[in-house]
């Protein structure tokens, strides 16, 4: 089994120290790999707010960076582990850098056979928004989400008491993150995931001169179709497919309102 880390510290600190706890963990219960994406070291550049890659494509981007082979560990890997500090009470500049970098994703998910653990270590606080925001950008771009874990490391010494309590948080994120991975099957999707489906069907299903590139990945997918229910084939709870449903024909017609009125 192939994880692969995707590090928002800078340095290797408290959010390191805390994935290796992981893998230590990970190890000794069976054979996994772990490889290392120290975010500061790699060649990453910031987004340009073009929109290149979403109107034509990634592969046009005109950022000569290694974003494509970035993007291609994940596709290798069986489960990604993102990880990043609490830094000015949001995700670190890094890991918020790479985010951006992969935008396109939001429009055309993927890692669907793929796991994800998020992890974060704070000074204090903040811990559940960054990671309630991890937890959504992991989704949308398709992974299943596992199992989150936040620690509090405090800059000044820290009690025996807490140090336990944050080493029992990092085998039992250990422990279900290597279950998830021996699992082949997806789980069914929560009401946010449905309703994120329908929304984007509606939106990259009518938007067809204004994004091309978005309903062509969607249609080639089979995820338009009127049938489609999610983005792989797992039961969904009916009530969320009703929901979602009747919010995509919504959405559709207020879309198509707003395309005729911008045509006057
Ligand atoms: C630039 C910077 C900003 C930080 N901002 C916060 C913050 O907003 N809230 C908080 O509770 N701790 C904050 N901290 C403390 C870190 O979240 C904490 O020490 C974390 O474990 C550092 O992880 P690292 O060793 O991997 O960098 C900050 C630390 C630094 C260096």
């Amino acid at each position: 089994m192939k994880v692969l880390v995707v590090m928002g510290s800078p340095r290797k600190g408290n959010t390191y120290r805390a994935v290796k706890k992981i893998e230590e963990v990970m190890q000794s219960k069976g054979d996994v790999e772990f490889e290392y994406l120290m975010l500061k070291d790699a060649n990453l550049s910031n987004c340009s707010g073009c929109f290149v890659c979403f109107m034509k494509g990634e592969d046009h981007c005109p950022i000569k960076d290694d974003a494509h082979l970035i993007e291609q560990k994940m596709h290798d890997a069986d489960g990604v582990i993102f990880a990043t500090p609490v830094y000015g009470m949001s995700v670190s500049a890094l890991m918020k850098t790479f985010i951006d970098r992969f935008s396109y994703i939001f429009h055309r998910p993927r890692f669907f056979h793929k796991k994800a653990l998020l992890l974060s270590t704070t000074g204090a606080i903040g811990l559940k928004d960054i990671l309630d925001y991890l937890q959504l950008v992991a989704s949308i771009w398709g992974f299943e989400v596992s199992h989150r874990v936040g620690i509090v490391t405090p800059p000044l010494a820290i009690s025996r008491k807490k140090e336990l309590a944050n080493e029992q948080k990092l085998n039992k994120a250990a422990a279900i993150f290597y279950d998830a991975l021996q699992k082949k099957d997806r789980r069914s999707p929560g009401f946010r995931d449905v309703i994120v489906f329908h929304a984007q069907k509606a939106s990259f299903g009518e938007l067809i001169q204004d994004s091309p590139t978005d309903h062509a990945y969607w249609k080639e997918q089979g995820w338009l179709r009127p049938q489609a229910k999610y983005y792989v084939d797992v039961p969904v709870n009916p009530v969320y497919n009703a929901i979602g449903w009747t919010a995509e024909q919504v959405l559709r017609r207020k879309i198509r309102k707003d395309m005729a009125e911008a045509q006057r």
